[in-house]
């Protein structure tokens, strides 16, 4: 059906010539002026149309080459399109519906919003067709405030994404960003380890020692609670993770070979040692010459409760005694800062350690 409602049965009654079948002079009133076919106006081919014809059908309207015209600039939404053209929001859909049905324009559904642009169908023939409409869009009088107003919406659009971020900026690394977390941050950064083979001392239920093992050679994760290793253990088989071994045993010599690992980490471990200076010096016989050590603890405080809390033996150290245990159990190249401060109380602060063997 037309989209008066009545277009196609005048139509028919045309072809037939049937003089009974005549539209009334009301509904003539209602009929196009240029004679579009009625599945233009309906936004829908009949079956069967080739590809081609379809294209050069769709092609044919002034209106239509104006919208390729500015898709072939990039990507625009129905709004965006409608404030560059001055035309209503319904003719601008009927346009892009029945250019969707080609193999010209592509559309693209991002949460209420459709993004209309041109296919990126790399056939001679599509991309022909859109030259040719291109440069029948440049013929019309309407073609240079189109560009005109293309630029303005699309300069208007990227300044309003910028927006945001032009007000978050000096605090947005404190803020909340959708996505934005350490623990993504550590994905990333773990990409780019070379494929090590990494000791992780009191390793818990392995959260850091799976995300490592993503990108790491082997993973060896010590621990002497027996069940975070069963625990350990079997969360690393349910995710496939055939390079992550959790062995049972302790801090200051874990069951793992003399230099055999490039890396040992020990965090928020150290400060459940019975004696750290010995489990650094137990680091220091599993390393591989050239291999590394790093260290995550607590600063020396004050917070006595964490011994029954969280079953802490040390509350934390200074930094200058993890420097000297290094040193002694010699390590090189020692770097030791404090890395973090949390915002609660009582203000945890977090230590970071590094030394090369
Ligand atoms: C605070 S958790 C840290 C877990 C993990 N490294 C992390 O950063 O998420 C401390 C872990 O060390 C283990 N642990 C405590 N004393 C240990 C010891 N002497 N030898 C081996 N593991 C020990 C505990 O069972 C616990 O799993």
């Amino acid at each position: 059906m037309g989209q008066n409602g009545r277009g196609d049965s005048w139509v028919a009654g045309l072809k037939r010539g049937n003089a009974r079948s005549r539209p009334s002079q009301s509904i003539r009133q209602c009929r196009p002026k240029n004679r579009i076919l009625p599945h233009f106006q309906t936004g829908s081919y009949p079956a069967g149309v080739p590809a081609t014809l379809k294209s050069l059908r769709a092609l044919a309207d002034p209106t239509r080459l104006r919208i390729v015209a500015l898709l072939e600039e990039g990507e625009l939404s129905v709004a965006e399109l409608q404030e560059i053209t001055k035309l209503a929001q319904s003719r601008i859909s009927t346009h892009l519906g029945l250019l969707s049905e080609t193999r010209i324009v592509a559309a693209r559904r991002e949460g209420k919003r459709t993004y209309y642009r041109l296919q990126p169908d790399k056939a001679p023939e599509g991309r022909r067709l859109v030259e040719l409409a291109v440069q029948g869009a440049a013929e019309l009088p309407e073609h240079e405030r189109d560009q005109l107003n293309r630029r303005r919406v699309v300069a208007l659009r990227d300044e309003q994404a910028q927006v945001y971020f032009n007000q978050v900026a000096g605090r947005f690394d404190r803020s909340y960003g959708p996505g934005r977390s350490w623990q993504a941050f550590g994905h990333l950064l773990l990409r780019i380890l070379p494929p090590l083979v990494v000791a992780d001392l009191g390793s818990g239920e392995g959260l850091l020692a799976e995300l490592l093992a993503r990108s790491c050679h082997q993973v060896i994760a010590v621990d002497n609670s027996e069940k975070m290793v069963e625990f350990g253990a079997r969360k690393a088989r349910k995710n496939g993770l055939k390079n992550l071994e959790f062995r049972l045993g302790d801090l200051s010599n874990p069951p793992i070979d003399d230099a055999s690992v490039d890396l040992v980490i020990l965090s928020q471990a150290l400060h459940h040692a019975e004696d750290p200076q010995k489990t650094i010096l137990g680091a220091h016989r599993i390393l591989k010459a050239g291999g590394r050590i790093i260290v995550l603890d607590l600063l020396r405080h004050t917070f006595t409760q964490a011994q029954e809390l969280y079953g802490d033996r040390w509350l934390g150290f200074e930094e200058a005694d993890l420097h000297r245990w290094l040193e002694s159990a010699g390590f090189r190249n020692i770097e030791v800062s404090v890395v973090a401060r949390e915002e609660q109380p009582p203000h945890f602060e977090t230590l970071l350690a590094t030394a090369e063997k």
